[in-house]
């Protein structure tokens, strides 16, 4: 007689080709899974992450927009899928307060839709992950010594944080009422090579490195006061992967608990690259500038600040790292190394 082992997991990722997606892909397909991507319609496939990472052609594609509903079931009834992570989204904080009906599309309806193919369906062997995150805070935490955990209250302070955190109580819902296996990551920020250029931690070190080697334009940016907990996204896609192997259920937070400004990110990149940065002015009318060169570095430009903006997220992972034994292999400055060294050998 012959025992059948199964040796994968059929897997299916909305947003496959987002950094996010990307590494997590990976490391499952490391794991044996059988990983399902979901990739909006279109006429050339977008997944260049997945290219850099060269598992592009290990994944099954799925072409369908995520607020289909009637696709999206019968992808999920023909997959029958043991664990989905959503992680589409329209993620970019500032974008959202220009287009909040697109956001709230994407970041709302598409949570739903799969929640309720889940229920109708009664798939209730398949685990769901929702991607969370730390911007449904808000500004809720003061005191810059104090870390935001589970018991604070949400204060969402922009469309994006308020469509999350509406897929989030949504979440709850279908765990509390259908008996769905459903849970989220409370993600705070996560950077890597694999950023996309419109926020800041890629933007800065994409623009640098251009300054310095191909004589590109001067960077500009909005508030360099503002602060992020920023952590590695491979160590992040680690934590989901950790949630979906727990026996029941539950919302955790992911962060480093080590809050970092703008400008001293900025500052980091500048000096590795050998630039002798100076800041010079306030307000609108600080720049910074290169004191061996004299070039001016970076200025300030009205167009990047949020129309509301956050100053302490800083969380507090104890119960993760406890409970789901995760531990960061990244420290910050490892991450941004990576990020300049990667930029350079482009
Ligand atoms: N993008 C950007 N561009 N941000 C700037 C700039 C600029 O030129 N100048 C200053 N900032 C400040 C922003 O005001 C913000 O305070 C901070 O840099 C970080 O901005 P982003 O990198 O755009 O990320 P985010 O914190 O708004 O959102 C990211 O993290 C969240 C997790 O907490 C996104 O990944 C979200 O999708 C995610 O939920």
């Amino acid at each position: 007689t012959y025992v059948v082992i199964a040796s994968f997991y059929e897997t299916l990722i909305t947003g496959i080709n987002g950094q996010d997606g990307a590494y997590l892909a990976q490391n499952l397909i490391q794991k044996n899974f059988k990983i399902f991507g979901i990739l909006r319609r279109g006429s050339t496939p977008k997944n260049e992450r997945l290219l850099k990472l060269k598992i592009h052609n290990k994944i099954e594609y799925l072409r369908c927009d995520l607020t289909e509903h009637q696709t999206l079931q019968y992808y999920i009834e023909k997959i029958k899928p043991n664990y989905i992570y959503n992680l589409a989204a329209q993620s970019f904080v500032q974008y959202s307060f220009e287009n909040p009906f697109n956001t709230f599309k994407v970041n709302f309806e598409a949570v739903l839709n799969i929640l309720e193919t889940l229920r109708k369906t009664n798939l209730k062997k398949c685990k769901f992950y929702q991607a969370s995150t730390s911007e449904m805070f808000g500004n809720v935490v003061k005191n810059n010594n104090k870390l935001i955990n589970l018991n604070n209250r949400f204060e969402p302070v922009s469309p994006y944080a308020v469509s999350k955190l509406f897929s989030h109580h949504l979440v709850k819902l279908y765990r509390d009422s259908y008996n769905l296996y459903a849970s989220t990551g409370i993600l705070f920020n996560h950077e890597s090579p694999l950023r996309g250029n419109e926020f800041v931690t890629k933007k800065i070190v994409e623009n640098l490195v251009n300054q310095k080697f191909k004589n590109g334009p001067v960077l500009q940016l909005g508030n360099i006061d503002a602060a992020r907990d920023w952590g590695h996204a491979k160590d992040y896609v680690e934590s989901m992967v950790k949630i979906m192997e727990q026996k029941k259920p539950d919302d955790y937070i992911i962060a480093s608990g080590k809050l970092h400004s703008v400008r001293e990110f900025f500052l980091i990149v500048a000096k590795y690259l050998d630039f002798q940065p100076k800041f010079i002015g306030k307000g609108f009318n600080e720049i910074c500038i290169d004191q061996i060169s004299k070039k001016v570095l970076m200025k300030i430009s009205k167009r990047y600040y949020r129309d509301n903006e956050l100053f302490n997220l800083k969380g507090d992972s104890s119960i993760a790292r406890k409970k789901l034994k995760w531990k960061p292999k990244y420290t910050f400055k490892k991450m941004v190394k990576e990020m300049i060294d990667t930029e350079i050998d482009q």
